[in-house]
């Protein structure tokens, strides 16, 4: 049977859009939870300006009372985040991601810099990584809509997913950031990166703002990518671009695939006790860790 990897990005892309601050201790809950779910990859914070996004702060902590247990990742911008990344305390198997846009507009919003700027900068993140055994992940935003600049031309961003493929990384997510494509304009972008990059190395991001999430999902999977990020609860959105609460739901994802006779290796009972305590932390909430 097929089998589809998901990615989850609660801990990360969901909880950095929550307006509160929420403690480590439920932080590592939380992913322990995830963990216990069977999601074989989990984001569990970054290593950005804690100016910028208050709620990643502390993620080192975080990690240093994480488990072995699934693969866990983190957002490191520069060599400032990996240097961060490359002293916390850890057990058992880590990746990094590096995130670039496909449009001036966000990068200079998310990252304070131009497209170009946000590759130089994450070419030494990526030969560091890689020297040192830590697989690299890579994160195109904005890949049919931006919140600056409107719809973005698929050729735009194939040319970003190749050079930031070029650099090294082993796979590209495909950040359909604000939740304003349908599955069409989905379908013709991955068209456009297709031609340069094989479905093996893609995956899919997609916020669930405009209710199109699951059918995007469905596009991609009939185009053949075959990785995923969902966060449970539905969690997050981005600081950066306003209107972008809610990347889609771990458990609809979850649910259309074990519909359509794919494989998780997610069991979705355990999943549902996650998204309880996303939708305690949504709400600001203390989570329950009984
Ligand atoms: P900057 O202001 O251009 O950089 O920020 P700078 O080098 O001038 O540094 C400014 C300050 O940040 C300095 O501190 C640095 O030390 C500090 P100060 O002197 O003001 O006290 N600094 C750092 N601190 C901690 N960790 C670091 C770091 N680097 C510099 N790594 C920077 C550049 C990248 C830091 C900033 O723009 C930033 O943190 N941006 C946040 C980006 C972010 O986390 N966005 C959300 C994640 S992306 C996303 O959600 C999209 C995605 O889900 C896919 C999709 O949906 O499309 C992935
Ligand atoms: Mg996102």
């Amino acid at each position: 049977m097929d089998f589809v990897t998901l990615h989850e990005v609660g801990p990360r892309d969901g909880l950095q859009n929550e307006p509160g601050v929420i403690s480590t201790a439920d932080r590592v809950e939380f992913v322990r939870a995830l963990a216990e779910a069977g999601l074989p990859h989990i984001e569990v914070g970054s290593f950005v300006s804690p100016k910028w996004v208050p709620q990643m702060a502390g993620t080192d902590e975080v990690m240093a009372k994480l488990e072995a247990g699934p693969v866990y990742e983190v957002l490191v911008p520069n060599m400032r985040g990996w240097e961060g990344f490359a002293a916390a305390e850890r057990r058992g198997d880590y990746a990094i991601a590096v995130f670039v846009a496909a449009t001036e507009g966000f990068s200079r919003a998310n990252l304070n810099c131009t497209v170009a700027e946000s590759l130089e900068r994450a070419a030494p993140v990526i030969a560091a990584a890689e020297a040192a055994g830590v697989p690299v992940r890579g994160y195109v935003s904005c890949v049919t809509d931006c919140p600056y600049e409107g719809r973005v031309a698929p050729g735009q961003v194939a040319r970003v997913v190749r050079d930031l493929k070029d650099l090294g990384v082993r796979e590209v997510s495909l950040g359909e950031t604000i939740g304003k494509g349908d599955p069409e304009r989905v379908g013709t972008m991955l068209d456009a990166v297709l031609n340069v990059v094989p479905a093996a190395q893609l995956a899919g991001h997609f916020h669930d703002t405009g209710g199109r999430a699951l059918d995007n999902i469905k596009v991609a999977l009939e185009k053949g990518l075959r990785v995923f990020d969902a966060a449970v609860g539905g969690l997050g959105g981005c600081p950066y671009a306003p209107g972008a609460p809610g990347n889609v739901a771990t458990e609809a994802v979850v649910a259309l695939l074990h519909a359509q006779g794919f494989e998780t290796g997610v069991d979705a009972a355990k999943l549902a006790k996650a998204a309880g305590m996303a939708r305690a932390m949504r709400g600001g909430g203390h989570v329950d860790q009984g």
